[in-house]
């Protein structure tokens, strides 16, 4: 893993931060960066692809819960009564930004099975291109809980910032952010308006093309999940 809490952040943006920044995090481990790299080759079809991203999604899970508090419990085990460590019953809840962060739900529900879920659907309208709100369910008690926003692709920050925007507008105080590549605009833009938020990420590409895609990327992570195109 390799934190890169000095990651470059564009000087404008940098000089508005303020003080307390979360870290980003690109988990450079080889298991995931093999994943990473079967995950953009366009040659992986749909059922691999979702594999990947489930597995991907898990191994960032790994380290995007490295720092939940724990308790110390009494157990006996068959030979022994024994102190032993568990979750502090911090409760969580995963953001799905729709729909592709959906293909990141499924692997983390996995790991943590009692997690809640929300959903957030965001459309860019074509005229402002600006992120639009079309749905928003979450848990009831979603303030008191901490909260880990999905979405396979930052690519130029917008949906993440909205969806950020949202849920601090709701109570949420303890945010994180997963996503499986980001891009460097994507990623300046959404510490700048977040700096609070820590991020977690398999990798960061330097560019977007002109139809705000990730380059190289893997292509639309929508599609790719559910066959579509
Ligand atoms: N969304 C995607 O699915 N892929 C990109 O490259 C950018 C946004």
């Amino acid at each position: 893993m390799n934190d890169v809490s000095a990651v470059p952040v564009a000087p404008a943006e940098a000089a508005s931060a303020p003080a307390v920044t979360a870290s980003v995090l690109v988990v450079d481990h080889p298991l995931v960066q093999h994943k990473v790299t079967l995950a953009r080759s366009e040659e992986t079809t749909t059922d691999n692809f979702r594999r990947l991203v489930r597995e991907i999604s898990q191994l960032l899970t790994y380290e995007a819960t490295r720092d939940l508090p724990m308790e110390t419990i009494a157990i006996k085990t068959p030979i022994a009564p024994t102190q032993s460590p568990v979750l502090a019953g911090k409760k969580l809840c995963l953001v799905s930004i729709l729909r592709a962060g959906n293909g990141f739900l499924d692997g983390m529900l996995e790991l943590l099975p009692a997690a809640r879920v929300g959903h957030i659907g965001l459309y860019r309208d074509p005229e402002t291109l600006e992120p639009v709100e079309y749905y928003f369910k979450m848990p009831e008690d979603i303030r008191e809980r901490m909260v880990i926003v999905v979405d396979p692709m930052l690519a130029t920050g917008n949906s993440a910032i909205a969806a950020l925007n949202r849920l601090k507008e709701s109570g949420v105080t303890m945010l994180k952010y997963v996503c499986l590549i980001a891009s460097r605009p994507g990623l300046n833009a959404l510490r700048a308006a977040h700096p609070d938020v820590a991020i977690v990420t398999a990798a960061i590409d330097e560019e977007l093309n002109e139809h705000g895609y990730i380059v190289p990327g893997l292509g639309d992570a929508g599609d790719r999940l559910y066959g579509t195109r």
